[in-house]
């Protein structure tokens, strides 16, 4: 795949291009990132890309011709191909998406132009470019980073980007529910320890605990995602259920501080620690 950006500032946009997974990406040219100076299409000797706006008022408009120029620069290269897809970041357009990047992933060539100032000839938008997107309900100073933003939600899609473990099937809302938390090394800091459950190897329990999560957390942080899923039976009981370490598989647990006292004080009320109850980090 194939991704222009049409930027006035090409040296912010390589330095993210040029960093971890896309980088990687990159070099494995699985993506081939193309960065345009919007001036190098300006014909003046200031190499003038914006100007002041018809009607008055305050700020710069970013002018047509440079932008047209590049964009028919950017489109004859494509020679023969499907023209590509042309798309301009602003405030005002409509939503990104992962259904959105998942869509576009599929393209062969994407065009991003990065509006800037306070805002774009209008006939660009409505004559010169295919889409208009915004990253959200907040204005940043510029449409570099939305760019970016799309560049690499689309670049991450490709195949052979990320490794199997990193599958973006796995990710939050390819269905709409939210990723299960992870935890690494030390099982315990501050006296916070990791889920047991993570700890016990049991497979098939981890599974369900991380599904329960994804079902936990989907509802009590994102409601408007939850009305939309789909549960199944075994859902809707996993929502309420309390998920514990069988109890074959405590003794694959880590000793600690805290499991030594949390023993020691149940041992002292006559309890059996054997089957005893997942600490509940829900
Ligand atoms: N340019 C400035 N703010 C933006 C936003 N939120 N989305 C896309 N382009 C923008």
């Amino acid at each position: 795949m194939r991704i222009d950006i049409v930027t006035l500032f090409p040296e912010m946009v390589e330095a993210v291009l040029n960093t971890s997974i896309l980088r990687r990406a990159r070099e494995k040219g699985l993506v081939t990132f193309r960065v345009v100076n919007l001036r190098d299409y300006a014909t003046d000797k200031h190499r003038t890309t914006d100007d002041v706006p018809y009607g008055g008022g305050g700020g710069m408009v970013m002018k047509i011709e440079p932008i047209a120029r590049a964009l028919d620069a950017l489109t004859a290269e494509a020679c023969g191909a499907q023209k590509p897809r042309v798309i301009l970041t602003d405030p005002r357009g409509r939503q990104f998406t992962q259904e959105l990047a998942r869509e576009w992933a599929k393209e062969s060539h994407l065009v991003l132009l990065c509006g800037h100032y306070e805002g774009v000839d209008d006939r660009v938008r409505q004559h010169l470019v295919t889409d208009v997107v915004s990253i959200g309900d907040y204005v940043l100073t510029g449409g570099e980073l939305p760019a970016l933003v799309i560049a690499d939600a689309i670049t991450r899609l490709q195949e052979g980007v990320l490794g199997d473990q990193e599958a973006p099937e796995k990710d939050s809302f390819a269905e709409p529910i939210l990723e299960y938390p992870h935890y690494t090394r030390p099982v315990e800091f501050r006296g916070w320890r990791v889920p047991d459950i993570l700890l016990c190897g049991h497979h098939a329990q981890i599974a369900r605990w991380r599904r329960q999560q994804s079902l936990r957390l989907t509802r009590d942080l994102r409601p408007d995602l939850f009305n939309r899923l789909t549960l199944s039976a075994d859902d809707l009981k996993l929502l309420d259920e309390e998920i514990t370490v069988p109890p074959k598989s405590r003794k694959h647990l880590p000793v600690t501080s805290e499991s030594l006292e949390e023993t020691a004080s149940q041992q002292e009320r006559g309890k059996d620690t054997d089957g005893t109850r997942t600490r509940d980090h829900s």
